[in-house]
C-alpha cells in the first residue's frame, strides 16, 4: 500500500467545515433532505480541490439513489495518493432538521484498499470503549460482565459508568440489561459517530457506547478511534431478512467480530469532524454576521495527534470567490 506522507486531516477539515457551514443554515427547519443536500454539494465541491485519487467507499449510498458522493465515485483531482474515502456530510440528518444536539459533518480517509467495504450491510452491533478497557471486553459476553470489566479498568464502579445508547425499540432488552447492571444511560435519538467518539474521549462523561447503528458510521468511527485510542468491537447485525440475504449473497461473513484494525487496515488514516448543531462533542456553527465560527476535531491515526480547530470564516470574502453558497 502507498503510504500518504502528509497529514490529510488538515486538508479534509476544510471539507467538513464547508459542509457544516452550508448545512447549518438548515438547523431546526424541518427539512432533512435540504440540509443533507447542502452539505453533500459543499463536500463534493471541496473534494474537487484536493490532489488525491480518492474512491468513495463509505458514501451516500448506491449510485442510483445518490447523485453525488455515491459508493464507488472518484473524488479529488485524480493526481495524488490513492485513498479510500468515507464521508457523512451530515451525520444526524434528523438532529439537524429538528435542531437537536450533536449533528456533525465527518470525513475519514485511508490508503486505497484499506477500508472495510460494508457492501449491502446497513446495520452493525457496536461496543466502543476507552483505551484503558480495550483488552477487557468481549462482544459475546453478557452486558453486565462487560460493564463490570470496563468499570474496573477505569478505576470506578459500574454505577459510575455512563453508557451511550441510541433510543430505538431494538434496544429495549439492552437498556434493561444496562439498568440491571446498575450503570447510567444517555439515550440519544441519533448520532452514534459522536457517541463512539465521546466513549473514547477522556474529556466526555460518556464511558461506553453500546448497541446497533449504521455500518458506515462504524467504519467512520474506527477512522477516529485508531488515532484517539480505545476500541470498537463490531459485528454486522442485519435488521431485515432482505438485508441478511444480501449480505450472505455478497459472501460477507456475518459472524466476524470486527475491530478498529479490521475496519481500517492501516495506521495511515485521517479523520475530521466539524460540529453543525452544538453538542457535548463539538460546538455548532455560529453565524456572526460578517464571519462564521466552526469547531472541528482532526485526527492523524499514525501519530495519534488530535487537534481541535476553531475557525473564523470571512463570509463576505468567501461569497466573492467560493462556488459554495454559504
Ligand atoms: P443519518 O444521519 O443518516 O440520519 O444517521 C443517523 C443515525 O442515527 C446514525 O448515527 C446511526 O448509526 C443510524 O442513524 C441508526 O440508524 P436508524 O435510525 O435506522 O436506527
Amino acid at each position: 500500500m502507498e503510504a500518504p506522507e502528509k497529514n490529510f486531516a488538515l486538508e479534509i477539515v476544510r471539507i467538513t467545515e464547508a459542509a457544516a457551514l452550508a448545512s447549518a443554515r438548515w438547523l431546526g427547519r424541518g427539512a432533512k433532505e435540504a440540509g443533507d443536500g447542502a452539505a453533500v454539494e459543499a463536500m463534493r465541491v471541496s473534494f474537487s480541490t484536493m490532489h488525491i485519487k480518492g474512491k468513495v467507499v463509505i458514501g451516500e449510498g448506491e449510485k442510483d439513489n445518490a447523485p453525488m458522493l455515491y459508493n464507488g465515485e472518484s473524488v479529488g483531482m485524480g493526481d495524488g495518493v490513492a485513498l479510500d474515502v468515507a464521508v457523512d456530510p451530515v451525520e444526524g440528518t434528523t438532529l439537524l432538521a429538528f435542531g437537536r444536539p450533536n449533528a456533525i459533518s465527518v470525513v475519514g480517509v485511508s490508503p486505497a484498499g484499506s477500508m472495510y467495504d460494508p457492501g449491502p450491510s446497513f446495520y452493525m452491533q457496536k461496543l466502543v470503549v476507552p483505551r484503558e478497557a480495550r483488552q477487557v471486553v468481549d462482544l459475546d459476553a453478557p452486558v453486565s460482565v462487560n460493564l463490570d470489566s470496563i468499570a474496573k479498568s477505569l478505576g470506578k464502579s459500574t454505577q459510575d459508568l455512563v453508557v451511550f445508547v441510541l433510543d430505538k425499540p431494538r434496544h429495549e432488552a439492552l437498556i434493561a440489561d444496562i439498568r440491571r447492571a446498575g450503570a447510567r444511560i444517555q439515550l440519544h435519538t441519533d448520532g452514534d459517530v459522536a457517541g463512539a467518539l465521546m466513549a473514547v474521549d477522556p474529556r466526555s462523561e460518556v464511558d461506553v457506547m453500546m448497541g446497533t447503528g449504521g455500518t458506515p458510521e462504524g467504519v467512520l468511527a474506527a477512522c477516529a478511534i485508531k488515532g484517539m485510542g480505545g476500541e470498537i468491537l463490531a459485528r454486522l447485525d442485519p435488521q431485515s431478512y432482505v438485508e441478511k440475504e444480501a449480505i450472505n449473497e455478497a459472501g460477507i461473513d456475518i459472524r466476524e467480530v470486527l475491530t478498529s484494525d479490521s475496519l481500517v487496515r492501516s495506521e495511515d488514516c485521517f479523520f475530521a469532524a466539524t460540529g453543525i448543531s452544538g453538542g457535548d462533542f463539538l460546538r455548532g456553527v455560529a453565524y456572526k454576521g460578517k464571519h462564521a465560527v466552526t469547531h472541528s476535531l482532526v485526527i492523524r491515526g499514525k501519530t495519534g495527534t488530535l487537534r481541535y480547530i476553531e475557525s473564523y470564516h470571512n463570509m463576505d470574502r468567501l461569497a466573492k470567490f467560493s462556488s459554495v453558497r454559504y
